[in-house]
């Protein structure tokens, strides 16, 4: 065996570490010096031939030096480890930002819906909501509007399948006023917010599916006053600022005497536009003191009770105060109307 320089043996080794460029090289140096038949090895291998004392001292050299060759190998061959590592596939970033999550957000009508049930609330009403489907009784009858009466005609009804009771999509929801005053005795202080139908052709005015909420309040000595007292307060919250309003006559069978509502074009500040047809008012809801048949109906006494009732679009309000010019765009499912809210 050609003698070795184990000290020229371990400056080449680390030479040619520094050198290795990949692995693979690296790999190379390491069997060259420490693989089977590698340099250091034979070395190591060798010992046993030497006399002992030379035995000792020469193998405690040669361990020495390989257990500094293997450190530096190992040692590099980390930084080829990371630079082969294929970060797309194998690595994850738990710093990385994740990915958001859509989120939705309510409908403008449920916004606005809250918006009125929050400052009605404030003023002391109760929010009462009743089921869609209502019984010809309630819906009609009970709010004095007999069979024949004309008034059944301006809401083409959708009629449900007879069972034991005429049943129908309610068309309004001032049924639940008298439901609400056969259960609970007055002074009375309600809204209804409520889905309404009517069966009929839809355009940018019209739908066949709307949002209403009725109003009531049930005590002794109510008057128109207190109507406009409270009406004129819920638009002043509504719309965030004063809005003219005026009470006009109108008809209803279950009001006498009855009104309709009108405000102040919130487009063009009264002057009249096309929102306003030129007229400087919108009309948002009838009203009216609570007819004393539908008190009766109701199981109150006229004579001890009066009450005065509204019934606004919330459709209408939503368009109003967002200046939204079709009312089928609520209901269209289409984010791109929807996500400006
Ligand atoms: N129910 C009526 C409608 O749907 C609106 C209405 C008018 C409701 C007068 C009322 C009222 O409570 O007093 O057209």
């Amino acid at each position: 065996m050609p003698k070795i320089n184990l000290k020229t043996l371990k400056n080449r080794a680390k030479k040619e570490i520094k050198k290795a460029a990949d692995l693979k090289e690296l790999n190379g140096v390491f069997n060259k010096y420490l693989g089977k038949r590698g340099e250091l090895t034979s070395v190591l291998r060798s010992l046993k031939t030497l006399p002992e004392k030379k035995r000792k001292k020469k193998g405690k050299l040669a361990n020495k030096i390989r257990w500094e060759i293997e450190e530096i190998i190992t040692e590099k061959k980390k930084n080829f480890q990371v630079s082969t590592f294929k970060p797309q596939e194998e690595w994850i970033d738990v710093t990385r930002p994740g990915k958001k999550p859509i989120l939705g957000h309510l409908h403008p009508l449920t916004q606005v819906k809250r918006d009125v049930e929050e400052i009605f609330q404030s003023m002391g009403f109760s929010v009462v909501e009743w089921p869609d489907i209502e019984t010809e009784w309630y819906n009609f009858d009970a709010l004095n509007i007999p069979k024949d009466h004309p008034a059944r005609d301006v809401w083409n009804t959708f009629w449900l399948k007879k069972d034991k009771e005429k049943l129908l999509l309610r068309t309004h929801t001032t049924p639940v006023d008298v439901r609400y005053m056969e259960k609970n005795n007055p002074p009375l202080r309600i809204i209804i917010p409520g889905n309404v139908f009517r069966h009929e052709a839809t355009d940018p005015s019209h739908e066949f599916q709307l949002l209403q909420v009725d109003g009531l309040m049930v005590d002794k000595n109510i008057s128109v006053a207190n109507l406009k007292a409270t009406v004129g307060e819920f638009f002043r919250r509504f719309f965030r600022k004063e809005v003219g309003f005026r009470l006009r006559p109108d008809y209803f069978p279950f009001t006498e005497p009855s009104f309709d509502i009108s405000i102040s074009c919130v487009v063009c500040g009264g002057k009249g536009c096309s929102t306003c047809k030129n007229s400087g008012w919108l009309e948002l809801a009838g009203a009216g003191m609570v007819h004393p048949n539908v008190l009766k109906n109701s199981g109150l006494n006229p004579k001890n009770w009066q009450g005065w009732a509204f019934g606004f679009g919330l459709d209408r309000l939503a368009m109003m105060k967002y200046k939204i010019d079709d009312i089928r765009l609520f209901r269209s499912g289409d984010l791109r109307f929807l996500n400006q809210f």
